[in-house]
């Protein structure tokens, strides 16, 4: 197989006509041919009604000019409609040439449009001794897709995991810990079911009333912090405990959703310390970074609060400290100087727009980020329960992930072995089909929804069979894949002799569409879309399939059509696999 990329038509009927209107109207060249999928042929291209003002013409009398300018090639027939529109149709030789191409390449005919760059992606990023929240699950579910997208368009990608591994707090819980020797944390002396990020959530909470209700504690945990920055062996060698324990859970988390990331890919608040001091003073030097009611701030030129007054981004904090904007401005200085990155994406919920806005504008001013240099907010919504309230237990606490995760997998399982769709599956079978299926599914509700929307959670529509769901996609491709098996897996030789059927036709042109989808999701960072495209294809293999025979078929349409059913079949999978999710063989 080859891994040569396939020019999609799109951009091939695109090149035409660029190609007419430059002969055409030579002063006019290089103008946009404004060529789309069209319901009415294959390709509408809307340049004379774009075109016509620039060119004193009509747009009819431009589309007529047009049309007998262009050459062959992609270019089937062309008819002229309405005011100017120019419908084009593919020869169906050309479209069977695309499905062939796609097939003998290992990467489906996709490129490697985003060679070159350098891509620093910033996801997931739970919080040290704190229990991972549904906000946490978007985060690493988003970021883990775009790290897989990114990657297969060929940008170089740096995952970064920035834990919530530093501050205050650990003054106190280390404290805490040490007086309270019996309190259990460690995973093993937990029962099964308790994480030890939830017991150190739970003794955090417990030190907080401690620290509230007695003095000469609080005056210990002050020390302890104190102690803690300054590098006392003892208090750090506890720190280092808390992190790896919490570390340990989050990985039980990750290793159950599948994503990408790895240890080496955290580098939490903590990794900043030493390099905050000369940070602040580049800020302070650069006069960014102003005294202002003892507290050292940079006021934002773009950003004004309620009463008209810039917003200050927080440096140094009164009592000296140096809180989560510090890390974030050493972080993103690291990322350039250091990392080299030409792309920076934060993946983090939107209620952290104005904390990255204001990040982005400081390192702007400082001279850090350049025009060179693309950086971006992947902001995401909220979490809802079916009461289309943020998404919380009855009690009001946080949901573990673990739990829900746990609930996706249990209705993936009831329905899979509800609808027997494949009775001769052992319950071993069904065990690892609904696990893929109940992440499938709990990832694929996530990523099929536009991503700065809140969504609702709900287990029942997400492992359903039908609609959008992950599940309907997996289920999708086990019918092809069985289909397949059943022709005996041939390899199989396109004739591109072979008249199109109109349900052929619109498959193989979706088909030929994945690449350009792809880099939608590169320039969007929307997930969605490529949802959204592998639910019309899957939609269109359906009603090719019910109105084309596949395997009693005459050959050559025989082996034609089993060539669009390979093509789908590893369309689908391979995008589901950029959503990270598994498609299995059968279900
Ligand atoms: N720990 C943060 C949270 O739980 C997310 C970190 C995002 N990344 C960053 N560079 N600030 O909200």
């Amino acid at each position: 197989m080859s891994n040569h990329e396939v020019p999609p038509l799109l951009g091939q009927v695109a090149d035409a006509v660029s190609g007419a209107i430059g002969r055409v109207r030579p002063e006019l060249a290089g103008a946009d041919p404004v060529v789309r999928r069209s319901e009415h042929a294959d390709f509408q291209a809307n340049a004379a009604l774009a075109l016509a003002k620039r060119a004193r013409a009509r747009p009819a009398d431009l589309a007529a000019e047009l049309v007998a300018a262009l050459g062959s090639g992609p270019i089937g027939t062309v008819e002229v409609s309405g005011p100017g529109f120019l419908n084009i149709r593919v020869p169906d030789a050309v479209v069977w040439g695309q499905v062939a191409a796609r097939l003998g390449s290992s990467r489906l005919g996709v490129g490697l449009p985003d060679d070159g760059r350098r891509t620093v992606i910033d996801y997931s990023g739970p919080n040290i001794a704190k229990e991972m929240h549904v906000g946490h699950l978007r985060t690493t579910i988003i970021g883990d897709s775009l790290v897989r997208v990114l990657g297969f368009l060929g940008e170089e990608v740096v995952r970064q995991n920035h834990l919530g591994d530093w501050g205050t707090q650990f003054g106190m819980l280390i404290q805490y810990l040490d007086e309270h020797p019996e309190a259990a944390w460690h995973q093993d002396e937990l029962s099964a079911g308790t994480s030890s990020v939830s017991a150190l959530d739970e003794l955090y909470k417990t030190a907080r009333k401690e620290f509230d209700a007695e003095p000469a504690f609080a005056d210990r945990s002050r020390q302890r912090v104190v102690d803690l920055q300054s590098g006392d062996p003892a208090t750090l060698a506890k720190w280092k405990e808390i992190v790896a324990e919490s570390e340990k859970a989050f990985r039980v988390i990750y290793d159950r959703l599948g994503v990408l990331l790895r240890p080496e890919d955290s580098v939490g608040e903590s990794f900043y310390n030493p390099m905050l001091a000369e940070t602040i003073d580049e800020l302070v030097r650069a006069g960014l970074a102003v005294e202002s009611d003892d507290a050292l701030v940079i006021f934002s030129e773009e950003v004004t609060g309620p009463d008209g007054s810039p917003v200050p981004l927080m440096v140094r904090k009164r009592d000296g400290g140096y809180g989560y904007d510090t890390t974030d401005l050493a972080t993103i200085r690291y990322r350039i100087h250091d990392l080299k990155a030409t792309r920076l994406l934060y993946v983090t919920d939107s209620r952290q727009a104005l904390h990255f806005k204001m990040i982005f504008e400081a390192a702007r001013r400082m001279g850090w980020l350049t025009d060179a240099i693309e950086v971006e907010h992947v902001p995401f919504g909220t979490v809802l329960g079916k009461d289309g309230r943020p998404f919380k237990t009855r009690a009001g606490g946080t949901v573990r992930l673990m739990d829900l995760l746990d609930e996706a997998v249990a209705r993936a399982r009831a329905v899979v072995a509800e609808a027997e769709k494949n009775p001769e599956l052992t319950d071993t079978d069904l065990d690892q089909i609904a696990e893929l299926a109940g992440i499938g599914a709990v990832k694929y509700a996530d990523l099929s929804t536009s991503r700065v929307k809140d969504y609702v959670f709900d287990p029942d529509r997400m492992v359903s069979f039908n609609g959008n769901t992950g599940v309907y996609l997996q289920y999708a491709h086990t019918r092809i894949r069985s289909i397949l098996r059943r022709a005996g897996d041939p390899e199989v030789i396109v004739d591109p002799g072979v008249a199109l059927e109109p349900a052929e036709r619109a498959l193989a042109l979706q088909l030929d569409g994945y690449s350009a989808m792809l880099n939608e999701v590169s320039t969007t960072l929307e997930p969605h879309r490529l949802s959204g495209y592998l639910y019309e294809l899957a939609r269109d293999f359906t009603t090719f399939y019910e109105s084309c025979r596949v395997l009693d078929a005459d050959e050559p349409i025989r082996s034609n059509r089993l060539a669009l059913c390979q093509l789908t079949a590893r369309t689908l999978a391979h995008g589901l696999s950029l959503l990270g999710i598994t498609a299995p063989e059968r279900m």
